[in-house]
């Protein structure tokens, strides 16, 4: 077996971090590529550690509520998500007119994509970053300036601002940035908005925010409650675990929200907004929610870090970005054998993964599949 040993060295992450890297590429031997896949890992198939997933929900109340609400699905469901929309303007000090719900969060970034990405006019966003608005922008033919991430893997807000002309219709903004993880944190971002207030609007994409008991230090809405043109996107598909059901919702200032709100495609299903109105109260499971998740990070990033292998130390999503040292495809392939499905490609990191938190067990194999490889 060839083996090709490379040492780096790189700072990550907001504190402390990685790491010198002592990465080995390991091109697959004909009787490797030939094994059969690893019995399943959780009751069939392979761990699913590719999606930004949480497969410890739904919560046990939400599942109930879906149960429930199957009473009434015979109705159109028109009015059903008044109590929910209350509830986030009380948890977020906004009234329900600032709020939109919508079938996943990815809903509201393609009407926004339809919306400001139209017309002759520019998306800006970081690369790489999650890119589901900028696709449809761009099927839409709008075009799309791209801002490398600085060297530390963050948002370069310098760049994004600079990329931003009197043609740019939005600057989308992931935060917390997946792939990467790291956290523009509230205090660097919030003046960031109010300087951009005169020049475009923003999208916020806190699709992971709330995994961390300290979301309301780093979330945006203090900009949508100032009245300034920000867009704040979050999910139940991440801390709820709930990505099959559908739910997301956009905080904006009421003019924005009633633009949106034209575009919609989709009414709610009465299952999805029962279970979110479940779990949105259900601060225990959350609290679940987020202690297993800390557990399958602290596992995932100690295995890293044994191996010394470069990556994002201390990442706000489900999942860490590494940097396999070697090509991604060959390590998918060897983790696949594993029974972990990973590998989405994020170029131009082209040997670095991203790993989604599974359960707890499947990270403690996951951590031992990757001391087998490298
Ligand atoms: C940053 C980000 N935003 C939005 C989404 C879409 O989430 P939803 O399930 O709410 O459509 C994802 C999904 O992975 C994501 O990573």
């Amino acid at each position: 077996m060839s083996a090709q040993v490379t040492r780096r060295s790189l700072v990550l992450g907001s504190s402390a971090v990685v790491a010198t890297a002592l990465a080995r590429t390991r091109p697959l031997s004909a009787a490797e590529a030939a094994a059969p896949v690893a019995p399943a890992q959780s009751g069939g198939g392979l761990a699913r550690l590719i999606a930004n997933e949480n497969p410890y929900g739904p919560a046990a109340s939400a599942r109930r509520a879906v149960a429930d609400s199957l009473a009434t699905a015979w109705q159109y469901p028109m009015g059903h998500d008044q109590d929910l929309k209350k509830q986030i303007a009380e948890r977020e000090g906004l009234t329900p007119s600032h709020i939109m719900l919508a079938d996943g969060s990815s809903e509201i970034l393609r009407i926004a994509g339809l919306v400001y990405g139209t017309g002759g006019r520019e998306v800006v966003a970081a690369r790489p970053t999650f890119g589901f608005l900028q696709d449809y922008a761009r099927q839409l033919g709008a075009t799309v300036t791209e801002v490398p991430l600085d060297e530390q893997l963050r948002h370069d807000l310098k760049g994004l601002a600079a990329a931003v002309t009197g043609k740019t219709g939005l600057l989308y903004v992931c935060n917390p940035n997946n792939p990467t993880g790291t956290l523009i944190p509230g205090p660097e971002l919030r003046p960031f908005l109010q300087a951009m207030a005169s020049r475009t609007t923003v999208l916020v994409d806190e699709a992971y925010l709330d995994l961390w008991d300290d979301w309301p230090a780093h979330t945006a809405t203090d900009r949508v409650r100032a009245g300034d043109p920000v867009i704040v996107t979050r999910t139940f598909s991440k801390l709820h675990g709930m990505a099959g059901l559908r739910v997301g919702y956009a905080l904006a200032p009421p003019e924005i929200i009633q633009r949106l709100e034209k575009h919609r495609m989709t009414l709610l299903g009465c299952a999805g907004v029962a279970a979110a109105t479940a779990s949105y109260q259900d601060l225990e499971f959350q609290a679940f929610s987020r202690a297993r998740l800390q557990e399958g990070l602290a596992i995932t990033t100690g295995a890293l870090r044994e191996l010394k292998l470069r990556h994002v130390e201390q990442g706000r999503g489900n999942f860490v970005f590494f940097d396999t040292g070697g090509p991604l495809a060959d390590f998918s392939a060897a983790m696949r054998r594993a029974g972990y499905q990973v590998g989405r490609p994020f170029p131009p990191y082209d040997t670095w993964c991203r790993v989604s938190m599974g359960t707890v067990e499947q990270m403690r194999g996951f951590a031992a599949a990757l001391r087998d490889y490298f």
